[in-house]
């Protein structure tokens, strides 16, 4: 399959946000990216529900919800309800991992799971089967706007030859620092899905953008 794309909204102008949200829907992305972040698991506060009700309400492509949340659980089906199609939450986050990802399909959602950078990639060897996606995070997550770690190529590559192993039609999603300097390298060593923030939005044509992270060289 051809690799996605998946602008994050987190670097959007909030104060512009259905502009943002029509601008991806006029582009070649394939989804939105929703970081929710808590001040807990994180150190930084993002959005939660109601900004994410409104999103949906005028999307027209799938709402990629990334939990960077301490006690997941609690939440998963008001963020089902709230519009999320894609559902992540970290494996630092979730004592009972297997649970929470099938709690998650159940309620019709993909279901996936994300790790930190130096948290290797073998710790996903019993999810995998499980999940529709994994999510390697690229930078710590918290911020946008931060420098990729050169380190996710190798986990990147480790956690591709897994997949051919143990869940052939799992999708890998790249999270931080994405760029079009580094989109071609990152679909060459396993990468489904690149999702970049500040790279699009503070381009200054955000669809074009999009566009050349769509189809790099
Ligand atoms: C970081 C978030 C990312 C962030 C990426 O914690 O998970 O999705 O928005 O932003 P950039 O592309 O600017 O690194
Ligand atoms: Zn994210």
């Amino acid at each position: 399959m051809k690799h996605l794309v998946a602008p994050s909204l987190l670097a959007a102008d909030f104060l512009d946000l259905g502009k943002e949200v029509e601008m991806v829907n006029n582009s070649e992305a394939d989804l939105f990216h929703v970081d929710v972040m808590d001040g807990h698991f994180v150190p930084n506060i993002s959005f939660g529900f109601s900004i994410i009700k409104q999103i949906k309400s005028i999307a027209k492509k799938p709402l990629d919800v990334h939990l960077m949340i301490s006690n997941p659980d609690s939440y998963i089906k008001d963020f089902r309800d709230s519009g999320a199609d894609w559902l992540s939450v970290h494996y630092e986050t979730c004592p009972h991992l297997h649970r929470s990802i099938h709690l998650i399909k159940e309620l019709g959602m993909k279901a996936g799971v994300v790790i930190n950078p130096y948290n290797n990639v073998e710790l996903l060897q019993g999810i995998l089967p499980d999940v529709d996606f994994v999510l390697l995070m690229s930078v710590n997550p918290g911020f946008g706007g931060q420098r990729f770690i050169e380190a996710t190529f190798d986990r990147l590559r480790r956690l591709s030859k897994m997949k051919e192993e143990l869940n052939p039609e799992l999708i890998i999603e790249v999270d931080g620092g994405v760029s079009k300097n580094n989109a071609q390298p990152l679909v060459e060593a396993g990468a489904d899905v690149l999702i970049a923030g500040s790279a699009v939005f503070k381009a200054s044509d955000p669809v074009r953008y999009i566009s050349e992270l769509k189809n790099p060289e």
